[in-house]
């Protein structure tokens, strides 16, 4: 069992999301031609813009550092104000990636939304690798709009779903 804790984030983890931030973005100064402390800037530019941009469509999310053991390892914002959970990022540092974390925190996500009888939600760019984590779980693509996938998780025991999934991966609650 992995160890891992779900810590509220505070101004002061703002070094250590963009951290966060930038590991996602490899090469990005390469990619722009720019030297490196230029494309510092830019990034805290779209670091800070990025972070004003979930506070003012989220204000009630909650914003975590998720650590494994005592260890920072990423960050997941989680909005539960509507009528679905909705995962708004989740973000790992490069070296924890791949050995299980994500999956264990959505299918505890997954836990809390079939408690509470709601779906969970979310947006992932098409070509975005996690694709193949949602779909592991269960998640169905429900609208597609070129760039941009959103996908819906309900469990089996949930009230049917209004829109037209446009395909789901492995089944539908994946957890049993
Ligand atoms: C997506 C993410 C949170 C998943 O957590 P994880 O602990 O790596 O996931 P698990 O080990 O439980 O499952 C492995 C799956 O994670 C996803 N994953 C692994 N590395 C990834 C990466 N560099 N980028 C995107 N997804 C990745 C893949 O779907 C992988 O399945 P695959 O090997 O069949 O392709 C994590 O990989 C990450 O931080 N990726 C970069 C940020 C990102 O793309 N976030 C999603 C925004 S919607």
């Amino acid at each position: 069992m992995i160890d891992l804790t779900l810590v509220s984030s505070r101004p002061e983890d703002d070094h250590f999301l963009f951290q966060v931030f930038t590991a996602a973005r490899p090469g990005a100064g390469a990619a722009w031609g720019l030297a490196p402390a230029k494309a510092e800037d830019l990034l805290r530019v779209q670091f800070a813009a990025q972070q004003a941009g979930y506070r003012a469509r989220f204000p009630r999310a909650e914003f975590s550092i998720i650590h494994r053991g005592p260890v920072p390892v990423g960050s997941m914002i989680v909005d539960r104000s509507g009528d679905e959970i909705h995962l708004v990022d989740i973000a790992l540092l490069p070296e924890f990636r791949g050995q299980g974390i994500g999956t264990r925190l959505l299918e505890v996500v997954q836990t809390e939304a079939e408690a509470a009888g709601l779906p969970v939600g979310l947006s992932v760019a098409k070509d975005n690798r996690a694709l193949n984590l949602y779909g592991r779980l269960g998640f169905c693509r429900m609208a597609d709009d070129g760039v941009y996938l959103k996908m819906e998780w309900r469990t089996r025991n949930g009230p049917p779903r209004s829109g037209q999934g446009l395909s789901c991966g492995g089944r539908q609650d994946s957890r049993r």
